[in-house]
């Protein structure tokens, strides 16, 4: 099996690596990144070649594709993946809205990913721990109406960001400054923002759009509600969402939680019972990477009709989030050795 890793060099790619050596341990990799260069990761030093030689006569073909590059360069590289015979999973949001490409969450609709299918996008990294809850819900209670408040961390925007937030809160929190005085208020590092990028006329932002529209293509729910509010935190990693979740009848905690807490209904989710959400924490998410965590179940006290409950849900953004789910969806076509990783 000879696997292609695109944006080898980045966060989501760096993870890739190591999930692509549990679940296919013979495979040939080739790396590609912005241009020639080596990788040292996990004691290793990996020779990356320019991704423009993809395009060059006689590039390798191959059977497997992981992409982790921006819109961009997805829209150019990943058609020429596939003239060359690879299956291919982009990581970017080219192709989530388009009709003819599977969206897909693995656990949630991984029967999407059959022989035919050559091109699977992979969902936005609050979109997947969130339908991974929800889809087990649905499927026992009917789903109406899910609004999401997310607390994401930097690394979701990539290795140059979440470098420089690191390096800003070195040298912030040298300072003991009990308001943060010492800190760019437009900056991540000891701050909330908003996560605003692509605000259109709508009001809501492109990451808030992302959520709400893949949610209900994943869950196959045109009709369903769902509203978004998104901002970052100053968090490294690891992606913290409070839900409000309306289902079609009358649910208690208890039933949620008994759904939730039994793997082969809700695969993928590590289910924290007690709504004081023990063990439920950004980093607590960066311990379990592979998976969704989920508590907090209690009744919302404004809906008298009790199907009402709020829900917390946190995934670690680079690996469950993004770079896992791709692999588990390509566990679909070729068998992973590691259980963990197969859909
Ligand atoms: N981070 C997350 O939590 C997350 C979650 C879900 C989805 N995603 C998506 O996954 C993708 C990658 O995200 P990331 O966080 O891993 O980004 P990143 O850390 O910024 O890495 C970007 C990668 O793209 C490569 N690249 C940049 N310019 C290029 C060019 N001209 N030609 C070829 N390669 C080029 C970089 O290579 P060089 O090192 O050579 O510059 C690097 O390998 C994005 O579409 C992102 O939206 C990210």
């Amino acid at each position: 099996m000879r696997i292609c890793l695109l944006g080898a060099t980045g966060l989501v790619g760096r993870e890739s690596l190591d999930l692509v050596a549990r679940a296919w341990p013979g495979a040939t990799l080739s790396l590609y990144a912005s241009r020639d260069q080596e990788l040292k990761h996990g004691g290793k030093t990996y020779k990356v070649e320019a991704a423009p030689k993809l395009e060059e006569e006689g590039a390798p073909k191959g059977d497997l594709a992981l992409v982790a590059l921006d819109d961009e360069h997805s829209k150019r590289f990943v058609p020429r993946l596939l003239s060359l015979g690879y299956r291919v999973i982009d990581k970017s949001n080219t192709y989530r809205g388009d009709a003819k490409v599977p969206l897909v969450a693995a656990g949630v609709n991984s029967n999407r990913v059959t022989e035919e299918v050559r091109l699977v996008a992979n969902p936005n990294c609050t979109t997947i721990p969130l339908t991974l809850a929800l889809k087990p819900l649905q499927q026992e209670f009917g789903l109406e109406d899910v609004t999401v408040s997310t607390y994401q961390a930097v690394s979701g925007a990539g290795i140059a960001a979440l470098d420089g937030f690191l390096e800003q809160s070195k040298a912030g929190y040298q300072e003991l400054d009990r308001f943060g005085n010492v800190f760019d208020p437009k900056a991540y590092a000891g701050n909330t923002v908003p996560h605003n990028g692509g605000t259109d006329e709508s009001g809501f932002s492109s990451e808030e759009r992302k959520l709400m529209f893949e949610a209900k293509k994943i869950l196959e729910l045109p009709e369903l509600g769902v509203s978004a509010q998104c901002c970052r935190v100053g968090v490294a990693v690891g992606h913290y969402e409070n839900a409000w979740v309306t289902f079609g009848k009358a649910v208690s905690p208890e039933q949620v939680a008994a759904v939730l807490s039994d793997s082969a209904k809700a695969p993928f989710v590590n289910f924290l019972a007690g709504a004081a959400g023990e063990g439920l924490s950004a980093l607590y998410s960066v311990k379990a990477r592979d998976r969704a965590l989920v508590g907090r179940v209690r009744p919302d006290s404004r809906d008298k009709s009790g199907r009402t409950l709020c829900i917390t849900v946190v995934g670690d953004n680079l690996r469950l989030g993004a770079a896992t789910n791709a692999v588990r969806v390509a566990s679909r076509w070729f068998k992973s050795e590691d259980p963990e990783l197969q859909a």
